[in-house]
C-alpha cells in the first residue's frame, strides 16, 4: 500500500513537472491552443444526456472543467464531490450558481460510454455534465488543456487504470483560462473563489 502511494506521488510529481514545462512553453509560444496561449480550446463532445455539447454553448458562463473517468477508484469521485459540495454551499448561501457550468470530461472513453456516465453523474451536483467522445476527440481536448493521461494496465488482469492529472480548470465567460483548483483546494476555498463572480439570487 505504501509503495502504491509512493508510486502515485511520483506520478503526480512527474505530471506536475510536465505540466509546468508545458505551461512555460505555452507562455512562450502563442501558437499553442487556447486563445490566450493558456489551457483550453474548442471542443464538441457527447454529454451523458446524449446531447452534442460544444465549448461555445457556454460562452457567457464560467466553465469548471475536470478531466477524469468514472471507474477511478478514488481521486475523481472525491474531486467531483468536492466541487459539488462547493456548489451546494454557494446555493445554501443564497447564490445563483447557474452562471457556472461544471463539466466532467472522460479520459477513458473506451469504458465511459454515454450510458456509463449517465449512471455515474447522479451522485454529484445535478448540473454537472459528463462528456465523452472518441479517443481522438478526447486526446485533442486533453492536449488543448495540456492535461496528461495514460492507460495503466494491471498485470495479470484485463483491468486497467488511467493515470491522469486531477485539476479543475476555471474558464471565463469569454472561454479563456482564468485559474485552476488543485487537490490542495478545499470546498470552502473553491466556494469562496467562485462567490466573487456570482450574484446573490433575489
Ligand atoms: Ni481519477
Amino acid at each position: 500500500m505504501k509503495m502504491v502511494r509512493l508510486g502515485l506521488w511520483i506520478v503526480v510529481i512527474v505530471a506536475a513537472g510536465l505540466l509546468a514545462g508545458r505551461l512555460y512553453l505555452a507562455d512562450n509560444d502563442t501558437s499553442l491552443a487556447g486563445r490566450t496561449g493558456g489551457p483550453g480550446g474548442p471542443f464538441t463532445l457527447t454529454a451523458h444526456t446524449g446531447e452534442k455539447i460544444s465549448d461555445t454553448d457556454f460562452l457567457g458562463q464560467y466553465m469548471l472543467v475536470y478531466f477524469g473517468y468514472s471507474f477511478c477508484p478514488d481521486v475523481c469521485p472525491l474531486d467531483l464531490q468536492k466541487l459539488s459540495v462547493a456548489l451546494y454551499s454557494l446555493e445554501k448561501q443564497g447564490y445563483d450558481t447557474t452562471p457556472i457550468q461544471p463539466l466532467f470530461i472522460s479520459i477513458d472513453p473506451e469504458r465511459d460510454t454515454v450510458e456509463e456516465l449517465a449512471g455515474f453523474l447522479p451522485d454529484f451536483h445535478p448540473r454537472m455534465l459528463g462528456l465523452t467522445g472518441t479517443l481522438e476527440e478526447i486526446t485533442a481536448v486533453a492536449r488543448n488543456y495540456k492535461v496528461y493521461f495514460a492507460k495503466r494496465e494491471q498485470p495479470g488482469t484485463t483491468d486497467y487504470l488511467m493515470d491522469h492529472q486531477a485539476v479543475i480548470f476555471v474558464m471565463g465567460p469569454d472561454g479563456n483560462y482564468v485559474r485552476l483548483f488543485s487537490s490542495r483546494d478545499k470546498p470552502d476555498d473553491i466556494a469562496q473563489s467562485l462567490a466573487s463572480v456570482l450574484e446573490k439570487a433575489k
